[in-house]
């Protein structure tokens, strides 16, 4: 079923599209009544391992395929081709998935939708208010201090979980975590000092909560937990309240301290040049928050791992660092510029190791995509991380080799590569989480060596990112 000819569409010279077959001819597991693929996916490993039998499904299906699992139906993308296609057609306001748990929270409290819910001109008023401080590279460049500050609190922490891995991947979180409320709320919850205060343990605690409660009602109606009042349903919309309390107050505070002439320009920016209401920016805040703390310390985890098992790889980052950062030098989002192959091995390691295995859109027209018309309404699963781990567009597809991207003549298509997304409705962090796992990176290698301490294979799992299957094999040795 496989084709290697790049067909972004089959429409003819008049442009429409005689041979485009329906929705139905798309090739897939086997559809049973009521539950659809639902027990292969539970035989190949569950849905833990779902970002693994994507990967199976699509060598066996081809580039394009399509599952249903109980009532909810997929149409599955794993080529750069169609990608590409697809990012072509893109209308002005591309959708994701809905995330319903966290519309029906925000409708009952009569709150707003941030980004990661937001649709149609709204949600573009919205991501074009945040876009230049986030996605222009001169204004992320200015946060290097802020990320600084809680790296070098990082390091000393790090020298402290030595040994005691589970808790590297909290410090991680509580490192992202603090990053990210210094950026937006100017702020410093202390996360990773000693003693946390409650107030900064709560709103942690509340993220973690949140998200770990919102998947059950993906797959179940969340009209049901509501009305029966679930446990699921009553620790997902208290720690909702507990994340929009806090982050209202210290937006407030901001707002306040601007109006004083006092204050760091990022929110208040923002919410005076982009035509935001005070509800709308209190939402999008929180997505911020929401969208970049587990997936920014997820990448870094992986990063540190892919390090440990290639000792080469991290011998020449060292060196690289050493060479450009002057010792006893901070290491600045200047410095960044000149270091290709650091850039190079956080890319390889987002491509082995994803953060984030896939990405959704829902088809707002009919759009022939390959092979098929796919009607309006359609869902589509962008498999980014089976279109990089893939032979056809990596050798050694599973193999980190950060070299691979300094190649001269690299012939890596741009669209094999997509941890962040694409197009329009792309990560709006990736460039505020690329600098500060780049600067981490710089202060963790000048001050500890990372090693290996077993060479037993490290799976992951699927928990809303991919997380490691077991304790990460890895210590830092003082240098
Ligand atoms: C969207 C990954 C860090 C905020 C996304 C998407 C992916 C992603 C795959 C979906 C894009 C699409 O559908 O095309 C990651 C990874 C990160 C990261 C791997 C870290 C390495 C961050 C950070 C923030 C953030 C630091 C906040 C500053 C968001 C938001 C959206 C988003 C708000 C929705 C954007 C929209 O729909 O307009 N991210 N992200 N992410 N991310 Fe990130």
């Amino acid at each position: 079923p496989t084709s290697s000819v790049c067909v972004l569409d089959s429409k003819d010279a008049a442009g429409s599209a005689p041979c485009a077959h329906s929705l139905d001819s798309i090739p897939g597991p086997t559809n049973w009544p009521l539950f659809g693929s639902l027990i292969e996916v539970i035989r190949n490993g569950g849905l833990k391992r779902q970002h693994e039998t994507l990967i199976h499904f699509h060598k066996k299906f081809g580039k394009i395929f399509r599952m249903k699992l109980g009532s909810f139906e997929s149409v599955h993308i794993g080529s750069p081709c169609l990608l590409e296609a697809l990012y072509r057609k893109e209308g002005s306001y591309p959708e994701r998935l809905e995330i319903k748990p966290w519309k029906a929270y925000r409708d009952m409290r009569d709150e707003a939708y941030g980004l990661l819910i937001l649709e149609g001109r709204d949600w573009q008023r919205v991501r074009s208010a945040f876009q230049q401080k986030l996605m222009k590279p001169t204004e992320v460049m200015k946060l290097d201090g802020k990320i600084n500050e809680v790296a070098a609190d990082l390091i000393k922490r790090i020298g402290k979980v030595n040994g005691k891995m589970d808790a590297l991947y909290f410090e991680l979180n509580k490192w992202s975590f603090e990053t990210i409320c210094y950026v937006i709320y100017d702020k410093r919850f202390g996360l990773l000092q000693d003693s946390v205060s409650k107030e900064g343990m709560d709103f942690i605690t509340a993220v973690k909560t949140m998200m770990s409660t919102f998947g059950t009602m993906m797959v179940t109606p969340v009209e049901l937990h509501k009305t029966l009042n679930t446990k699921t349903w009553k620790d997902h919309t208290e720690a909702w309240d507990r994340i929009f309390s806090t982050a209202k107050h210290y937006i407030d505070k901001n707002l306040q301290k601007q109006s004083n002439g006092e204050a760091d320009d990022f929110l208040s920016d923002i919410f005076h040049n982009g035509n935001l209401t005070k509800k709308e920016l209190y939402a999008a805040t929180t997505e911020l928050q929401v969208g970049g703390v587990e997936t920014t310390a997820n990448s870094m985890l992986w990063v540190i791992f892919n390090l440990s098992r290639n000792p080469c790889a991290q011998g020449k980052l060292l060196k690289e660092i050493q060479d450009v950062v002057p010792a006893g030098q901070t290491p600045r989002a200047e410095h960044i510029k000149s270091m290709p192959y650091l850039k190079a091995c956080l890319k390889e390691s987002m491509r082995v190791s994803p953060s984030v295995p896939f990405t959704s859109r829902t088809l707002d027209k009919d759009t022939v995509l390959g092979d098929y018309t796919l009607p309006k309404g359609t869902v589509l699963m962008l498999n980014s991380q089976a279109i990089g781990v893939s032979e056809e567009y990596f050798d050694n597809g599973r193999q980190f080799r950060p070299e691979r991207w300094l190649e001269e003549k690299s012939s890596i298509n741009p669209f094999a590569h997509v941890p962040f997304g694409v197009g329009k409705r792309m990560c709006i962090g990736r460039r505020l989480a690329e600098l500060q796992i780049q600067l981490g990176l710089c202060w963790i290698l000048r001050d500890y060596k990372i090693v290996a301490t077993d060479l037993e294979p490290v799976d992951s799992l699927h928990s809303g990112t991919l997380v490691p299957s077991r304790e990460l094999p890895v210590a830092f040795v003082p240098r």
